[in-house]
Parts: C-alpha cells; structure tokens; sequence
C-alpha cells in the first residue's frame, strides 16, 4: 500500500501552519506502511478496490451519523455492492456512519462520547487539531463539521486506516487524515497545535505520565488538551492496576481516579485542568452489532452485578478532563 490517498491530506497540510512537518510525516506513515503485513491487507484492499461510484450527495458532519445523504433513494443493487465492500472492512468499532441509505451500525455509539466533548471544548472553529489513537477517525468527521481547519488523526492500527480511507472516497475531504501512526512515530519537535485529543488511549499506554508529558509537547503554549480515559469512581487519588485482563481487554495498565489525574496533569505542566464529564459505559454505547459481531461490554460485565467486570473490577467510567499548556510554557 503506498500513499496515494494521502496526499491531497499533505498538499492541504503545507498550506497550513504545520507546514514543516510534512515531509517526515509522510515519511513516517510511508515507513509503517511498508512495515504492515496484515494477513488480511489484501482482503481490505480488494474491498476498497470494489467500493461503488454513487450519485452525489450532501455530506454530513455535523449529524450523529455521519456520511452523505443521497438526494434520492439509492438503486437497490447499488446499495447491496455498497454494503458488501465496507461489511468487507468488518469489524468496524467507531461510528455510525451513513452512506447513502446504507447505515454502518458500529460496535461504537461514538456520537455519545462525541456530545459529552463537545459541549465543554473550546470552539474548534479554525483550530489546528491532532486527534491521538483516532480509530478510523469518525471524532475528526465531526471536529471538521465543529468547523476546525485541519484534522490530523494518528493510529497504528491499519483497519482503521482503511476504515477511513473507504469513508472519504465519498466524503472527499483534504482536511482530514488518518494516518498509520503511532504517538510514538511523531518527530518529537513536532508542536504548534492549537487542541490535541487522546481519547480511549491512557490505559493503554505502559507509560501514562510520558503519554501526558507528550501531549504537553505538542500543543502550542496556550492550546488545550483533551483527555478521555476511564478513571475510578470516587473522592482521592487512587489507582487500579489490573494485575490480569480488565473488561477482557489485555492492554489494560492504569485507571486513575479523577483527582489522582488531576494531578498527573498538573505535574506535567498543565494548568487550567476542570472535569467536564464523568459517565459510566453502558450497553446503549457499546455493543455487538451486525457491523461488528466479535463480543462487547456486555459480554464483559459480570451478568450478576453489572458494576463489576467479569474479572471483579468497578466497571468502566470514564472521565473527559481538558487543561491547557500554559503561555509561557517554553
Ligand atoms: C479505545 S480506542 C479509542 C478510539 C477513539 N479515540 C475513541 O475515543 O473512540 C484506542 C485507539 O488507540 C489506538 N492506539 C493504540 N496504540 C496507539 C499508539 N501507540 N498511538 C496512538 N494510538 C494508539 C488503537 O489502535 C485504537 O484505535
């Protein structure tokens, strides 16, 4: 796979502030690329390859599910060789989308967390953005429809990248990209975005205080942070590392309580740190679908007390926090 569908991206990307980063960005996601061999790659491609030409529409991005909106109904046979090529893309976790009448029913009520952010972010209108473990980058349709100038997704995870590649064969859009990357494959002089977004990342992440002091590094001074991740429910600072999986997930390091993140924020140079939002994960945000039929929370949770994990954990909640990078950070 070269790097055809991102250059439109790159060409948007030079005429912006971020300008001189272009070319070992590109770099990058050319490496990681090169370095890809997903047994199914082939597979993926064939099913980018089969994607149909369709009648223009509107595009929606302002809208829970984003896509295009057909000024008619689509041609039935149309519709079914639609839905076969991105069902071919399975499973698709971050949506929903809509593609001319075809609805991508994703494991993912994105729109939900999308409404919790939203609502206490500073106006994205014109900002430079960089979205850390993006998925296929639906967060990045719908910080484009908050008006933000440019959109750089990073993940290194090549489903989702082909994810976002069949959605913009219809959307069309240059000033949005998902690019193969991990956070670890940025230069690491590379700054100057106004807000960066790590959402779903931190637990992740073996290291949460470098995670953080990386985010710090890429913001301009004065741009905001917004950071999504689960914590544990209650006063103090506390933390849970689960000594085995959490949810079944195996990748599972640190949940923080919020004041315990709190002040890994503040040691990392923030300032101006507020909790917008606190929620437990239920079964109307994340569940199987036809669009990803794999198991999901509810699989996870013990069917006798929903509060626990099946391992015995405080199910999941997670926070949204937002602080900045001071001005006068140096
Ligand atoms: C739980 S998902 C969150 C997706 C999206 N941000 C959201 O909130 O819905 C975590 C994402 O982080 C990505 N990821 C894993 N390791 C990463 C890394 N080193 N750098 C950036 N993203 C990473 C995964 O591929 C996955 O898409």
């Amino acid at each position: 796979m070269d790097l055809t569908p991102f250059e439109p991206f790159f060409d948007r990307l030079a005429r912006t502030g971020l300008s001189a980063w272009r070319e070992r960005l590109a770099e990058r996601a050319a490496l990681r690329l090169g370095a890809q061999a997903h047994g199914d790659l082939p597979k993926w491609e064939q099913a980018l390859a089969r994607l149909p030409d369709l009648p223009s529409g509107r595009a929606r991005l302002d809208d829970p599910c984003v896509g295009i909106e057909g000024v008619g109904p689509l041609d039935a046979d149309l519709g079914r060789s639609l839905s076969a090529a991105l069902m071919a893309l399975h499973p698709w976790r971050k949506g929903p989308f809509c593609i001319q009448g075809v609805h991508i029913d994703t494991e993912w009520r994105s729109d939900l967390k999308w409404d919790r952010v939203a609502e206490g972010i500073a106006p994205l209108a014109d900002r430079l953005v960089l979205d850390v473990g993006c998925g296929n980058g639906y967060h990045g349709w719908r910080m484009l429809g908050a008006g933000a100038r440019l959109v750089i997704g990073i993940d290194p995870t090549l489903l989702f990248v082909l994810q976002w590649i069949a959605i913009n064969r219809y959307l069309v859009r240059d000033d949005l990209a998902v690019l193969p990357l991990g956070i670890e494959d940025l230069p690491r002089d590379l700054t100057g975005f106004d807000t960066v977004f790590s959402m779903g990342v931190l637990y992740h992440r073996r290291s949460p205080i470098d995670h953080l002091m990386d985010l710090h590094r890429l913001l301009r001074p004065g741009g905001e942070l917004v950071l999504e991740t689960l914590v544990l429910e209650g006063e103090g600072e506390r933390l849970l590392v689960p000594p085995g999986r959490y949810a079944a997930m195996r990748n599972v390091w640190f949940i923080p309580s919020v004041d315990a993140l709190a002040l890994w924020l503040g040691r990392c140079g923030f300032t101006g740190i507020r909790v917008i939002d606190v929620t437990r994960t239920g079964p109307q945000e994340q569940r199987s679908t036809d669009w990803m039929r794999f198991q999901s929370l509810p699989d996870h949770l013990d069917p006798r007390d929903s509060s626990r994990t099946i391992e015995g954990h405080p199910a999941p909640v997670r926070a949204v926090l937002i602080a900045n990078r001071p001005e006068s950070s140096p």
